[in-house]
């Protein structure tokens, strides 16, 4: 049976111990044993020599599986690597409500970038600026012979944009060359061509070209996740419309849609790292997509239907590739990207999305709720116990004791540790 038969619907996988765990993805996505075993070892120095400067060694992040995804009518385990408790487990609750009434379903523009050419020192920007358009056919010829790889399978430069810009050094032409990348992220195909094209550009304009480089705000590579969440899953209408007076504060508010945000972005970056994408292209993007109409304000939104269920709906841009760069370097991330079992960067972009989502439903939901502080006290508690000196057993014993007694303090769990041990 193949993955894509399987499903992620799993419950219980927390109390699992590590290996039997790894056993289950193992399972789902046909993992041989050579590959399990990646999941406990590090990158090696020699590798991570050749990725960066000045290497010291490697830094870890725990890496959790997230279950219960349907997304477009296919069961996903998404891996995720990141350091905060409690993401993972609320990721994977949400995705469990969303089931119920179908998953996610995602769509998604072509996949997009923009690359920015500026150009100063022109007399006559409105004249240069038609110039260039007149150009076009060779323009994009010039920038498609960089990639004919991409061109082949599909991608390539489409098209051009110009833009006249007032600033403070005078007038600017900045043309904005829009290339599809297919399963890039494309930062590598874009930044070529736009070099390849600074002569050209100023031989048309008589000006000089300054920057060339690809935009984060990849607003023409939009993904869009939907999912429709179960209002009894949810503990029934009223905490639909305490959810609704929860978002509507993101939706007005700078101040709090920075964290609304941020929630997203837990899960969202936690599975861009997991794959070896750019997260800091990805925060980028969101975040400035975010403010596109000059005011900053929720990348999410939320309505109640006719049935009184939740209906919830994250855009965003998301540059992320599925060849190239760290990925298909970084041991895990290959790994990652098996577990997995995506074909296309566009589908891993609606996968992406769809976790963003869950992510922000959980944490909105908590805050509407109960808080957040519930969820986040047991690992908190597990932590003190094992810096009391608890190890296995004794780890629970201590939390759960500090807990009940809602004192979560070091000097209380060495306390009860002493009386148990
Ligand atoms: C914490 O990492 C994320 C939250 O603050 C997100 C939110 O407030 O929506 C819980």
């Amino acid at each position: 049976m193949s993955s894509v038969e399987k499903s992620s619907k799993v419950s219980g996988l927390y109390k699992m111990p590590v290996e039997k765990r790894v056993e289950f993805v193992k399972n789902f996505s046909d993992l041989n044993e050579e590959e399990t075993k990646i999941f406990s070892s590090s990158l090696d120095i020699e590798t991570a020599d050749r990725m960066i400067e000045n290497v010291l060694g490697t830094f870890e992040l725990p890496l959790g599986v997230a279950v219960n995804f349907l997304v477009n009518g296919k069961d996903y385990l998404i891996p995720m690597a990141i350091e905060e408790s409690s993401v993972v487990a609320a990721a994977s609750n949400a995705a469990k409500i969303a089931r119920i009434k179908g998953g996610f379903t995602t769509e998604s523009t072509d996949p997009l970038m923009i690359g920015q050419i500026q150009l100063l020192n022109v007399k006559d920007v409105v004249g240069a600026a038609q110039k260039i358009l007149d150009h076009k056919k060779e323009i994009l010829r010039t920038a498609n012979a960089q990639d004919e790889l991409l061109v082949k399978f599909g991608g390539g430069a489409k098209d051009l944009e110009i833009r006249i810009l007032d600033s403070p050094i005078g007038k600017m032409i900045v043309i904005h060359l829009i290339v599809d990348v297919r399963d890039a992220m494309g930062a590598n195909a874009v930044n070529t061509m736009c070099e390849a094209l600074a002569p050209i550009l100023e031989e048309i304009s008589s000006g000089k070209v300054r920057l060339k480089i690809l935009s984060n705000l990849a607003d023409k590579r939009i993904v869009k996740s939907k999912a429709v969440f179960d209002k009894e899953k949810m503990g029934g209408e009223h905490v639909v419309d305490a959810f609704l007076e929860s978002y509507t504060l993101a939706s007005i508010d700078p101040y709090r849609a920075a964290t609304h945000n941020k929630g997203i972005m837990n899960g969202i970056d936690a599975l861009i790292i997991a794959t070896g994408n750019d997260f800091r292209a990805i925060e980028a993007g969101a975040h400035a997509y975010a403010a596109r109409d000059g005011f900053y304000t929720s990348l999410s939104s939320y309505h109640k239907d006719k049935n009184g269920d939740l209906v919830g709906e994250l855009e965003l841009p998301l540059a992320v590739g599925i060849i190239g760069g760290a990925g298909n370097i970084h041991p895990k991330a290959i790994l990652c990207k098996k577990i997995l079992n995506i074909k296309t960067a566009q589908e891993l972009a609606g996968v992406v999305a769809s976790l963003g989502l869950a992510q922000n439903f959980a944490a909105v939901l908590a805050l509407s709720t109960a808080g957040i502080q519930k969820g986040h006290m047991s690992l908190h508690a597990k932590n003190i116990a094992v810096m009391a000196g608890a190890k296995g057993d004794q780890i629970d014993k201590v939390a759960e004791q500090m807990i009940k007694e809602k004192k979560i303090k070091l000097d209380r769990a060495k306390e009860i540790f002493e009386e148990i041990r």
